[in-house]
């Protein structure tokens, strides 16, 4: 039993309860499928560490803090991300830090890291700000109007610009279109494969995958040239792109292949906007609901900012908007399952874990806890407060934890303030459609249909 560490009690070590309505051959299969949040809160609520089965495949909902710590942290290595979802991603991304693992995920955060220290990432607000900006003048036109906007789309745009511009110095304004669209193709047909349970469904030649293999090559082409321009520019760039580059050097010895390397752009793509772009529409969604909290923001943005643009200076002072992006991220966090699987047999606990068991990890479902949060599904930024004790490192997740931790974790806390700093003082977004937004829990957790608010001019300060 040298394999299980010594503070765990091996010998009373059972198999996890079967979470209850596993059905027929697929077992849980087709409720993953239809409504996964729902499932996930019910295995929480059964047990902390609760069984599920997904046709063939035994999965276990880790809802436990300790068990999480050991499964993201202490025991890391035993757990890679070798599971079905992230061999699907990999068919869109290739082979990126997100989806890679061993030494080969070493090499490459090592070459990435130095590009998201704190420093560095603080030289890019201003880029930030100034994206926001644009996208303020825009709802400040439509609010005179009282037109109703797709908040998502607008964010989802916003996002990618600040990605294209901070990552790699690159205008993607032009291609916004073309590359949303090809990610929202890649990442819904991504999403069907996970879910279709058949092995090599993405190369029958079906109108779908042709779909799918069409918004990939426009992904590949689209990387090419953000490549093929900076090689053409030539020059050192301090950003993520030229950190990269240097590394591919093929003086430098062991640097990125130029396949490596497009698929380094395309993941930091993909993961740099598309969570935060889902993070901000969520935010706004929650404050078109509590205009309390709204009003709280726009005391403390006059006071920092008094009507001038932010600056990553400003950062620290905007103490209330981080309160209000961590609850946002707690609530709807835009990564709402973490997928591990068990490259050895483990204990959790007292639960036995088999060798290949997939590990279930939910920020939703664990966020959401009555017994780690009073009042879960109740929006109050106050949690996250200076005079409140700190939530537990495993209780709340939202970039993940241990050495595989969100790279772009602080660049995102500073883009979700800063953005939200400068376009609140410009609008007062208010609810269109009644009842909350139908939510999809893709890759992402993302709106099912956009989110609709309606502008009007803020309120002067
Ligand atoms: C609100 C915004 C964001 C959230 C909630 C978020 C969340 C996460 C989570 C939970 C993981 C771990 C996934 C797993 O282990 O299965 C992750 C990994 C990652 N994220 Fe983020 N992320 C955000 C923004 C960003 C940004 C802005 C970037 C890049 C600029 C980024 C780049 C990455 C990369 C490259 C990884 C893989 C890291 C590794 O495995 O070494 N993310 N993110």
């Amino acid at each position: 039993m040298s394999t299980h560490a010594s503070t765990q009690p091996v010998y009373r070590a059972h198999p996890a309860p079967l979470l209850p309505g596993a059905r027929g051959l697929g077992g849980h299969l087709s409720r993953m499928a239809s409504d996964p949040l729902a499932l996930l809160s019910e295995a929480r609520d059964h047990a902390p560490i609760t069984r599920l089965r997904f046709g063939p495949i035994h999965a276990l909902a880790v809802s436990d803090p300790a068990a999480i710590e050991r499964v993201l942290v202490t025991e890391t290595a035993r757990y890679p991300k070798t599971t079905r979802s992230y061999r699907t991603l990999r068919l869109l991304l290739g082979d990126g830090l997100v989806t890679a693992n061993g030494d080969d995920w070493l090499k490459r955060r090592r070459m990435a890291q130095p590009a998201f220290l704190k420093a560095r990432i603080a030289v890019l607000a201003d880029r930030m700000v100034a994206a926001a900006d644009d996208l303020g003048d825009a709802w400040a036109e439509s609010a005179t109007r009282g037109e109703i906007v797709d908040v998502h789309a607008d964010l989802n745009h916003l996002a990618l610009r600040i990605a294209g511009e901070t990552l790699f110095s690159a205008d993607l304004t032009g291609e916004a279109a073309a590359i949303g669209e090809a990610l929202a193709v890649g990442m819904e047909e991504v999403d069907r494969l996970i879910n279709s349970g058949l092995p090599a469904a993405a190369w029958w030649p079906r109108p779908r995958n042709l779909t799918f293999w069409r918004a990939v090559r426009t992904l590949k082409r689209v990387t090419d040239e953000i490549i093929a321009a900076r090689r053409a520019e030539g020059g050192d760039h301090p950003d993520l792109l030229g950190m990269l580059m240097g590394a591919a050097d093929p003086e430098g010895g062991g640097g990125l292949t130029d396949r490596q390397l497009r698929d380094e752009v395309l993941t930091m793509l993909l993961a740099g906007h598309e969570t935060t772009a889902n993070g901000l529409t969520w935010t706004l969604h929650l404050l078109s609901q509590h205009p309390q909290v709204v009003a709280r923001l726009a005391a403390e943005h006059a006071a920092v900012l008094g009507g001038r643009r932010a600056t990553a200076a400003d950062y620290r002072a905007l103490r209330y908007t981080e309160q209000v992006v961590k609850e946002s991220l707690r609530l709807c966090p835009p990564v709402w399952i973490i997928e591990r699987q068990a490259a050895q047999a483990d204990t959790l606990g007292d639960v036995h874990v088999p060798k290949g068991t997939l590990l279930l990890l939910s920020p939703w479902a664990v966020h959401r806890d009555p017994r780690l949060w009073p009042d879960p599904t109740r929006f109050d930024p106050d949690r996250f407060g200076a005079d409140r004790p700190a939530p537990g490192r495993f209780a709340y997740f939202p970039f993940s934890r241990g050495q595989r931790q969100c790279i772009g974790d602080r660049f995102a806390m500073m883009e979700l303030v800063l953005v939200l700093a400068t376009l609140l003082p410009r609008v007062r977004l208010s609810p269109v459609d009644p009842g909350p937004p139908a939510m999809s829990p893709r890759i992402t957790l993302r709106p099912t249909h956009g989110l609709r608010l309606a502008l009007s001019p803020a309120p002067a300060q």
